[in-house]
C-alpha cells in the first residue's frame, strides 16, 4: 500500500512563519518519500501574464521554457514570445518557491541551492518519446550531464492551468523496495567511463558510482515494461490552483497528463537533511555494502 501524499491544507500562503508541529511533520514526510501536497496554495498569475497561457510561448524544440538562476537568461521560448513577461513570471515563482522551502525547512537553508525554474506550457498526454525520455513512465530523476554526487533533487510544482485540467501523476513504491529489485541486475559503476565522459565534456563533473547507479535505475525502470505495468503505484490528481513538492531523486513518479505547470528545482546538501540515512545515496550504499561517493 502506497500512501503517496501528505496533504497540508493549512499551508495556504508562500511565506511563514509555520508552526514547529507543521515543520516537523513536513520534513519527516518529505524525507520519507512522500509528496507534500498543498491543495490551497495557488501560484497566482497577474492579469498581464494571462497571455502566457499558450503552448505557443515555447519554441517547440524544448518542451519547457526555463530560467537559469545564474545568468538570468530564459531558454526555450518562441522567438516572438514576450521574454520580459516570461522572465518576470518565472522569477516571481522562483522567489515564492524559495521562500516556502526556506521557511518550511529552515534546517535546509544553509545547504540549499536554487537551480532551474521551468514553465511547462505543452500538454503531456499524447506526446510520444523514446522510453528513456518518456516521463509518462515511472522513474526517479537522474540527469546524464549533471552528476549530483548524492546531493538531493527537490522539486516544487504548481498547476497554473485556467480551470478543470488536473496534472495527473502516478507515484510508485518506496525507493528502498525499488532499488532492492533493480540493483542486482545493474551494471557495476565504471570509473573509467565516468572519467571519459567528464574529459570529453559530456558531463559537467565526473560521475560518481552513485550517479552511475542512479542513471541505471532511471533507465532500468523506464525500460522495464513489466515493472511499469505491475509495480505498486497510485494515481494522484493535482487540480489547477494547487502546489506540490517532493524529492524526485527518491519518489518514483510519472507525469501522465496536464498542461501549464511551473516547476522549481532545488539541490540540497545531504548534511542539511534531518535524517540523511533516508537519502538515495545512503540507501544504495547500505544495499551495496560499500561507499558510492566516488
Ligand atoms: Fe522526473
Amino acid at each position: 500500500m502506497i500512501s503517496g501524499t501528505l496533504e497540508l491544507r493549512e499551508i495556504d500562503r508562500w511565506s511563514g512563519p509555520f508552526s514547529g508541529e507543521i515543520r516537523d511533520r513536513a520534513v519527516d514526510a518529505l524525507e520519507d518519500g512522500l509528496v507534500l501536497y498543498f491543495p490551497t496554495l495557488p501560484f497566482r498569475l497577474e492579469e498581464q501574464e494571462q497571455c502566457l497561457l499558450s503552448p505557443a510561448v515555447a519554441n517547440g524544440k524544448a518542451k519547457n521554457v526555463s530560467l537559469d538562476p545564474l545568468s538570468g537568461s530564459v531558454k526555450g521560448a518562441a522567438p516572438d514570445a514576450d521574454r520580459a513577461r516570461l522572465h518576470a513570471m518565472l522569477e516571481r515563482f522562483a522567489a515564492q518557491a524559495t521562500q516556502l522551502v526556506s521557511e518550511l525547512f529552515p534546517a535546509y537553508v544553509s545547504g540549499l541551492e536554487r537551480a532551474r525554474t521551468s514553465y511547462r506550457p505543452v500538454e503531456i498526454e499524447g506526446r510520444s518519446y523514446s522510453a528513456l525520455k518518456d516521463d509518462k513512465l515511472l522513474h526517479v530523476d537522474a540527469f546524464p550531464s549533471t552528476p549530483t554526487h548524492g546531493r538531493r533533487i527537490l522539486r516544487l510544482f504548481s498547476n497554473i492551468a485556467p480551470a478543470g485540467h488536473p496534472r495527473i501523476w502516478r507515484v510508485g513504491e518506496p525507493f528502498q523496495d525499488f532499488a532492492r529489485k533493480f540493483l542486482p541486475s545493474l551494471p557495476r559503476p565504471n570509473p573509467v567511463t565516468a572519467w571519459f565522459f567528464a574529459a570529453v565534456g559530456a558531463t559537467k563533473t565526473r560521475r560518481s558510482a552513485y550517479d552511475q547507479l542512479m542513471l541505471a535505475l532511471h533507465d532500468g525502470a523506464k525500460r522495464d515494461a513489466a515493472y511499469q505495468k505491475g509495480a505498486p503505484q497510485v494515481e494522484i490528481d493535482f487540480p489547477p490552483g494547487t502546489t506540490w513538492l517532493c524529492y524526485t531523486d527518491q519518489v518514483l513518479h510519472a507525469a501522465l497528463a496536464g498542461q501549464f505547470a511551473l516547476e522549481q528545482t532545488f539541490h540540497i546538501e545531504l548534511d542539511s537533511m534531518a535524517d540523511a540515512a533516508r537519502s538515495p545515496l545512503r540507501v544504495l550504499e547500505n544495499l551495496a555494502g560499500r561507499s558510492l561517493a566516488n
